[in-house]
């Protein structure tokens, strides 16, 4: 039986936004749906928009209708009734003074009590001033009994530098128990079964390691391009979007020690351990990485202008659509197993999936098969779409000949479990107000992700040299082919479904 959250009022920052209203009053939505806000629950929006409550609240249901159909009115109901709207600018004191106001308010008159989440769905250069508004106001005091909690969006940084200073100007107005860094990976289920697999299995574990795995693949592939956001991204880049975040969360899970319990700090520990472990020098930051940008192409059946061309990215724009790297971590379980992640837009599929690639079986027995014809083992766990794991296998052909071919043995997790509908954010803004820090990232990963990647952003700061083109639609650029090739290795294609069988 899940425990219910204590009362308490939820404001987000930029709560007229998309965010808002895409993702995250759904989230809502469905909570409540599954019986899991308490009774004594009170929504606050600030914006700067000139909005009453009954505006914002009639502006918001409406987008609601759209983002949230698939949820019974009643529950869409049950929010839009606990909307309430503060304006104001985030970094004018008398916003804060209002809202500390309106919380006193809702406290009686909602009965949501003293505790409070405070959600920064806002560009990054607000995240410090709010934080710094909400420590001056008074309103993230804790005591015994009232929680104040906050959740900073991502991007968090864009280099190690202000990654370090953001952590110092957030933590020297919170502790860091009360700050909750999102990554919105970490909610999706197929993310945290990683952990299931590794940890709640006696198969994985024992091969779990340099003795038994040739190497590992990480593939975020999007079939999107920029669309409307070329203003964030061309300053942005494939590598400060999805590496330190996504990335390294499915990277850090699928490489951590086992932890010593399923416990915030513990997991949290484990993780950074392994991020730490990873030693990309400034020569591995030019040798063992790729970037390209996109040309014009057909994705996805659809033609898709080049990067450069979609609406407010510079017209000779070397940002990055595309980045592939090797990465090698320095301790006893994984030396000498490379990591290779890839992630990119405009690509072939959309395809999120991690691949375990295992040694081949060290001879071929069978006088018919030669020992290069033996085929390693594959588990690949499949993120996104078509949630599931599969794992490859060798198979005798029937006949008298002795013939070797590849089989598949799959789960998809739609076979087992009914999926509730979800936006992804359930679980994070659940943890958040029941205070289970485990899938957010503390200080500390976040800065050891950034270590990892400044060697490189050092290096293309310094390299005037242009950046590799890939079509649109295609499996990416040839420079991350060769990456592989130079390993005698290869991508796993992005056309490939996990479930080609014996031909
Ligand atoms: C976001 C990035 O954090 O994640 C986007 O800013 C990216 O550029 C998105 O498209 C990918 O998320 P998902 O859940 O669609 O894989």
């Amino acid at each position: 039986m899940n425990r219910l959250p204590d009362p308490c009022v939820f404001v987000i920052f930029g709560g007229a936004g998309d965010l808002a209203s895409r993702l995250l009053l759904p989230a809502l939505c469905n909570l409540k749906a599954t019986g899991l806000l308490p009774t004594g629950f009170a929504l606050i929006g600030v914006a700067r928009a000139e909005m009453t409550d009954d505006s914002f609240r009639a502006q918001t249901c409406a987008a609601l209708e759209k983002t949230a159909a698939g949820i019974a009115g009643e529950d869409r109901q049950w929010i839009c009734e606990r909307l309430n709207y503060v304006k104001g600018d985030f970094d004018d004191p008398q916003t804060y003074a209002a809202l500390g106001k309106r919380l006193a308010e809702l406290q009686q008159a909602a009965n949501a009590g003293p505790s409070a989440l405070f959600y920064l769905a806002t560009p990054p250069s607000y995240f410090a001033p709010i934080v710094r508004q909400l420590g001056a106001a008074g309103l993230v005091r804790e005591e015994p009994g009232k929680w104040r909690r906050v959740i900073v969006e991502k991007p968090f940084g864009r280099d190690l530098a202000s990654a370090e200073t953001l952590n110092g100007e957030i933590l020297s107005v919170l502790a860091e128990s009360q700050t909750y860094r999102i990554d919105h990976y970490l909610g999706k289920e197929t993310v945290q079964n990683i952990m299931a697999l590794r940890f709640a299995n006696g198969l994985f574990e024992p091969l779990w390691n340099r003795n038994h795995i040739d190497h590992v693949q990480i593939t975020v592939a999007e079939t999107l391009g920029v669309e409307h956001r070329g203003r964030f991204y061309d300053a942005t880049g494939a590598l400060r979007d999805m590496v330190p975040s996504h990335l390294f969360q499915l990277f850090s899970l699928t490489a951590m020690e086992p932890p010593t319990c399923f416990d915030a700090d513990q997991v949290r520990v484990e993780k950074t351990k392994v991020l730490n472990a990873v030693h990309f020098s400034t020569n591995e930051a030019q040798s063992d990485v790729v970037r390209a940008q996109y040309t014009a192409g057909d994705a996805d059946g659809r033609q898709m202008s080049a990067y450069r061309n979609s609406p407010d990215v510079r017209p000779d724009s070397d940002t990055e659509t595309f980045v592939a790297m090797k990465l090698r971590i320095a301790n006893w379980r994984w030396t000498g197993v490379p990591f290779y992640l890839r992630t990119g837009k405009g690509l072939a599929r959309r395809r999120t999936e991690i691949l375990i690639r295992f040694k081949r079986a060290p001879l071929a027995l069978f006088h018919e098969v030669t020992d290069a014809e033996l085929v390693p083992n594959d588990l690949v766990l499949h993120i996104q779409p078509d949630e599931g794991v599969s794992l490859s296998f060798s198979a005798k052909f029937p006949g008298q000949k002795f013939r070797l071919g590849e089989v598949n043995m799959e789960f998809k997790y739609g076979d087992y479990f009914q999926e509730e509908p979800r936006t992804g954010y359930e679980t994070l803004l659940y943890d958040c107000m029941i205070g289970d820090a485990t899938q957010f990232q503390r200080a500390d990963t976040i800065e050891a992700g950034w270590k990892i990647v400044q060697p490189i952003l050092d290096r293309w700061a310094d390299d005037a040299g242009s950046v590799p083109q890939y079509t649109a639609g295609s499996r990416g650029p040839r420079e991350a082919d060769a990456l592989m090739e130079r390993d005698g290795r290869q991508w796993r294609s992005l056309d490939s479904n996990g479930t080609e069988k014996v031909a």
